[in-house]
């Protein structure tokens, strides 16, 4: 007999869509199994207004297959120049649902980041007041500091302060890495979420190192080591309403990230709720998916859980080897590229 579940559709609470050929491409993975994402704005340009996020989700609906009823939410970059109006009208207006704060420099796409976030005192107190969450990429970005505490680092020395000057902004740890960043998040559960990936859940650095450098688990904040990611399987896993899934499914075409400087993201979009799934029926917790997938995320952010269903079945699939993109990218490798997994998404658009 073959096993199933059925869970309220999921959302994605962190996704990069990208634009063009790239966008079209990946596109409909996520669409086909997600009803809504929050899709970060680190373009090239950046989204840095409400004028230009309008236009990325008009691009973005105009490339949804036909029929998906599927729903973008923009995160708005911030950025030194960023105006406190122009946010506030975006968010009471519906186009945009957040703020990204990348530091300068921390990962892909982050040079038009914020370099002094004292500066943006205003901007972050107007986003208190009319209840936009501040969403961090939590990564100190001062080259003294190794590249595996640069999380933890953060969140002692720019979050921490940072919630203490603004008692009422909320705020998302994105892609949690470490037990510290699980910690951080309990300690302020009345105002801070957290999004979490499947890459972090599934693997450790081990995974990316022994016997050879797979740059496909190379992403930022980087895999720690197993202890990490132990705790970041229980806080997903336990149901707390603070811990959402965030895919942080970031495609490179194929041979920027096989190559001798490779870019970081993992594209974990065709197989992300599977890979969840795997993640967590490792840990004997499969009847806390719904929560993590498609009940947390909704909670935290005020919006109705989805009213539509997805069902699983248990059922080995491979994840496929490739993904095609038209134009020059030619084409991106998912994470977990021709691994079987045990639960497969039965109800595909
Ligand atoms: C993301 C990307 O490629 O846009 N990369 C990553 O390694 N996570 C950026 C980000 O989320 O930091
Ligand atoms: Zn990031
Ligand atoms: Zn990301």
């Amino acid at each position: 007999m073959t096993l199933s579940m059925q869970i309220r559709r999921p959302d994605d609470w962190h996704l990069h869509l990208r634009d063009g050929d790239m966008l079209r491409a990946v596109l409909p993975a996520t669409a086909a199994v997600m009803g809504r994402a929050m899709v970060m704005p680190n373009l090239r340009p950046p989204v840095v207004d409400t004028a230009t996020a309008a236009a990325y989700r008009s691009r973005i609906l105009a490339a949804l297959p036909d029929g998906s009823d599927f729903q973008p939410f923009m995160a708005c970059y911030l950025t030194d120049r960023t105006d406190p109006d122009d946010l506030a009208h975006g968010f009471e207006s519906g186009v945009l649902k957040a703020v990204k704060l990348y530091p300068a420099g921390a990962t892909t796409n982050s040079d038009s980041g914020v370099t002094n976030l004292d500066a943006l005192s205003g901007v972050l107190e107007r986003m208190a007041d009319i209840g936009m969450p501040l969403l961090v990429h939590g990564e100190v970005t001062d080259p003294e500091v190794d590249l595996f505490d640069r999380e933890a680092r953060f969140l002692d020395t720019v979050l921490e302060p940072l919630l203490a000057r603004h008692r009422k902004l909320r705020v998302v740890v994105e892609h949690a890495t470490t037990s510290e960043a699980v910690d951080f998040v309990r300690a302020h559960a009345d105002r801070v979420g957290c999004t979490l990936t499947p890459q972090h859940l599934l693997a450790n650095r081990n995974h990316m190192l022994v016997g050879g450098i797979r740059p496909h688990f190379y992403c930022l904040p980087i895999l720690k080591r197993a202890r990490h990611q132990q705790a970041l399987i229980q806080a997903a896993t336990s149901g707390e309403a603070n811990f959402f899934l965030g895919t942080d499914s970031a495609p490179h075409a194929k041979h920027l990230k096989e190559t001798s400087c490779g870019c970081a993201g993992c594209y974990t979009a065709p197989a992300a709720l599977e890979l969840c799934a795997e993640a967590f029926e490792r840990a004997g917790e499969l009847q806390n998916l719904e929560a993590f997938a498609s009940v947390n995320g909704p909670t935290f952010y005020g919006v109705p859980v989805n009213e539509d269903t997805v069902t699983l079945v248990r059922e080995p699939w491979q994840v496929p080897a490739f993904a095609e993109v038209s134009g020059p990218a030619k084409g991106v490798v998912p994470f977990y590229a021709g691994e079987t997994l045990q639960w497969r998404v039965a109800n595909m658009l």
